[in-house]
């Protein structure tokens, strides 16, 4: 790299006065740092999932729960019926454990990097983003954008996720002292507007003549990826149990795959094994058809069976019945308003 930090640094940030979106998290470049709720709540939801997908999930959590302390004396059941749909479920029971946490301190984030990442769930890399977003601190944030952007500019061979040091170490290498959150979203933008996976927009990018992946002629080829494990395939079925217009529903383990989530009754499949097959309870059981969906570490093929005729008392185990009409409003996760939508339609 000819270009020093500072070089580079600059034309990021120049380049984020100009062209920065505008985001409801969001000050505007330059400006006062934006509320450190806001900026905690942006980041846990934008972890994985895109800008796209977490705008009307964070307008409805901050109109709800305005503050930390509002959040923090939340129901567990109204934060994940929130969260359903936005996925990677574990991130809304952290949440509500670090919202408490802060609320038991007054209300008050942490500062610093280190006081943060030691908030129950806040990993590594939310807290170098709300320290730098939301307090100015000078931090190293990379996710996969910037990822993207930083292998570019260096030709990084190494292949993901072995690579991840390096980048991070290259990221530490172009982050200036002063405003490292505009920075940080700074390449957050560029790696979703210009730096794109695909087909990216080199003659829009600040860093074209830096860029050592453009001089080579093939900035799509970074970042380098290990050849990606096969993932493994599931099985499972969920059960459709109704009585006089409600549907039984029950509550997942707190532990495990979509732990906590309301939930249709299923035959205990899991990440690591296919599901048992065995119904909840003896009747006739009709074939609903299936959905499929797929996670993180595996993918799952939901069979839906459907009870034929009304119960007349309660499925055995803990649960609730849920009015039919009004399912959407249960918060079920999307694999299992997949399958609601599949009864229904059944039904119909
Ligand atoms: N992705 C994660 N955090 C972000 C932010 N602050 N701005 C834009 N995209 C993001």
């Amino acid at each position: 790299m000819d270009a020093s930090r500072d070089t580079i640094s600059r034309k990021v940030l120049d380049w984020y006065d100009a062209h920065a979106r505008a985001l409801p998290w969001r000050a505007p470049p330059g400006t006062p740092a934006p509320d450190p709720y806001r900026v905690w709540l942006s980041e846990v939801m934008l972890q994985q999932t895109t800008v796209a997908a977490v705008k009307d999930y964070f307008a409805k959590f901050t109109a709800r729960w305005p503050t930390v302390t509002d959040l923090a004396a939340a129901a567990d059941a109204d934060v994940m019926a929130a969260w359903a749909g936005l996925g990677y479920y574990a991130r809304a029971r952290n949440l509500l454990a670090c919202a408490r946490e802060v609320a038991a301190r007054g209300g008050v984030f942490p500062e610093s990097e280190e006081g943060l990442r030691a908030l129950p769930g806040l990993g590594a890399y939310t807290a170098a983003a709300v320290a730098a977003i939301a307090f100015g601190q000078r931090a190293v944030v990379v996710d996969a954008n910037v990822e993207r952007v930083v292998t570019r500019l260096f030709a990084l061979e190494d292949p993901l996720p072995s690579a991840r040091p390096a980048i991070r170490s290259l990221t530490d290498g172009i982050t200036p002292d002063l405003r490292a959150g505009d920075f940080a979203q700074a390449l957050m933008d560029m790696g979703a507007t210009v730096c794109t996976t695909r087909m990216p927009r080199c003659l829009l990018c600040p860093l074209a003549a830096d860029c050592r992946a453009r001089t080579m002629g093939e900035p799509e080829r970074f970042p380098v990826k290990a050849p990606k494990k096969a993932k493994p395939a599931r099985q499972g079925l969920a059960f459709w149990i109704e009585r006089d217009g409600n549907v039984w529903l029950v509550r997942r383990a707190d532990k495990g795959m979509l732990g906590g989530m309301r939930a249709l009754p299923d035959d205990g499949w899991s990440a690591r094994a296919d599901g048992h097959g065995a119904p909840p309870l003896a009747g006739r059981w009709e074939n609903g058809g299936r959905v499929g969906h797929v996670f993180t570490h595996f993918s799952l093929e939901l069979g839906l069976r459907i009870l034929e005729h009304d119960l007349d008392g309660d499925p055995p185990g803990p649960g609730e019945w849920w009015p039919v009409d009004r399912i959407a409003e249960a918060g079920l996760p999307t694999l299992f308003a997949k399958a609601a939508g599949l009864a229904r339609a059944e039904m119909a």
